[in-house]
């Protein structure tokens, strides 16, 4: 069970404020399992884990496994909910430098269609020059703007270099199981296709075919991950502040009433990068709405210390930090002896680099925590494929309990489009005049 450390809270909130929040959260869990609360069409993402292969996961594994095979490069075209989560958990469970060195039989990945940049697409192609590719394009309206732009450009390369048949073979689209532009697509030129519920949301989607067909091309055992889901959701079920999912949405909420509006939430492991903007993703669009919602920014530490630290330790006093940890690795790295100790390390002499990083640790959260930022630790025990499906579905709970207790709707995001209002009006966007 992943543990939930408040110890670091106390000097913002009290214990009398935390239990006054104790029923809202209890209502709130009630709301979403119930379906009695706003966007309850949308709560599909409760029934993903499984904890056994079905039809469906051995026809992603196939796929995955013909990619592997015949792929050195497999580039998943996606944006916001529709990429955000399986790079997460590649990037995490194998490290952000995990292409280097790969090719066929464990292919590269490439994420592409999450942005407009032209030297982000210059790169992508020269990257993908020479290189046997299939492409895993993944969006639930079909229509969203940069991964269309992006399918469209990586579909013709396909068509040049492996004519049209082959290029059909090599794209797996990922979409709403009945309506939008891919779908049609797909049913017209024959692409293996792969559904996203419709009772599902973007940024909930990650234990859907959105985040495990490219993991299972990883190499990431996808019945592990929705195993650890399983877990997370038979668990993570107590009614009481027993449950770490309770303490984490309860504590930031206590927190957000005392005028912490800004999150920072961190991990010592820079694989955690991407798993930050998946997170910042799920809370910032669930709930900034009607005036309301915390602010979620992410942080590398000890990177970040040397950056942010400073604003962090004595900036505006309105934010508190989510420390997330792993347990250490299985292969240590220990300090060796210099007899000229010119670096005066010795001192470290046979300790291990886990060892002085628990320690930054330690010290970052009490340092923090002294200078009036509260710290929630959120302990996740060993860094595992079951691990990571555990720790998708426990911040994907805390979420929709979160927002609720908030008083928001967890699942829409209409402030989304006003940017894309403007942007179809400026392109000349047939229909989007005004
Ligand atoms: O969470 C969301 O709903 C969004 O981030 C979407 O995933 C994102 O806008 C991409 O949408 P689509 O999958 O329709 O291309």
């Amino acid at each position: 069970m992943i543990n939930v450390d408040i110890s670091n809270v106390w000097g913002d909130i009290s214990l009398p404020d935390l239990l006054s929040i104790e029923q809202e959260i209890g209502a709130a869990h009630r709301m979403l399992t119930e379906g009695t609360g706003a966007g309850a069409q949308f709560r599909d993402w409760l029934k993903l884990p499984c904890g056994e292969t079905t039809e469906e996961l051995e026809r992603i594994r196939n796929a995955a496994q013909t990619i592997r095979a015949n792929s050195d490069v497999c580039v998943v075209v996606g944006i916001g909910g529709s990429y955000l989560g399986p790079r997460a958990a590649v990037e995490l469970l194998q490290g952000p430098n995990r292409n280097i060195g790969r090719g066929k039989g464990d292919p590269q990945i490439f994420f592409a269609g999450n942005s407009l940049s032209t030297r982000h697409w210059n790169e992508l192609m020269r990257l993908l020059e020479g290189k046997d590719f299939s492409v895993i394009v993944i969006s639930k309206s079909g229509t969203t703007l940069e991964p269309a732009i992006a399918f469209r450009g990586l579909r013709w390369l396909l068509e040049r270099r492996y004519g049209t048949d082959e290029a059909a073979r090599r794209i797996y689209a990922v979409t709403d199981p009945e309506t939008g532009a891919l779908r049609q697509m797909a049913a017209q030129e024959n692409w293996e296709t792969f559904a996203i519920p419709a009772g599902v949301g973007g940024r909930f989607s990650v234990l859907s075919p959105v985040g495990l067909l490219p993991m299972a091309v990883a190499g990431i055992d996808i019945l592990e991950v929705l195993n650890g889901a399983m877990d997370a959701k038979e668990e993570y079920d107590l009614r009481s502040f027993e449950n770490p999912v309770w303490l984490y949405a309860g504590v930031r909420n206590a927190l957000y009433r005392k005028g912490k509006a800004i999150e920072v939430f961190a991990s010592f492991e820079p694989g955690f990068r991407a798993f930050g903007g998946w997170w910042q993703q799920l809370f910032g669009e669930s709930e900034g709405k009607e005036g309301k919602g915390i602010f979620p920014v992410t942080a590398e530490l000890t990177a970040d210390l040397h950056s942010l630290g400073q604003l962090i330790q004595e900036g505006q006093r309105n934010l508190f930090e989510t420390m997330v940890r792993f347990d250490g690795p299985q292969k240590e790295y220990l300090i060796g002896s210099d007899w000229k100790n010119l670096d005066g390390l010795n001192y470290l002499e046979g300790k291990s680099l886990d060892y002085v990083d628990r320690m930054a640790f330690e010290g970052t959260a009490a340092a923090h925590e002294e200078g009036g930022v509260p710290v929630i630790t959120v302990d996740c025990g060993e860094l595992t494929d079951r691990k990571v499906g555990e720790l998708f579905f426990f911040l994907q709970l805390s979420c929709g309990i979160s927002a609720y207790t908030l008083g928001v709707n967890p699942f829409d995001q209409p402030g989304v489009e006003a940017y894309k209002g403007n942007m179809f009006n400026l392109l000349g966007k047939p229909g989007c005049e005004d």
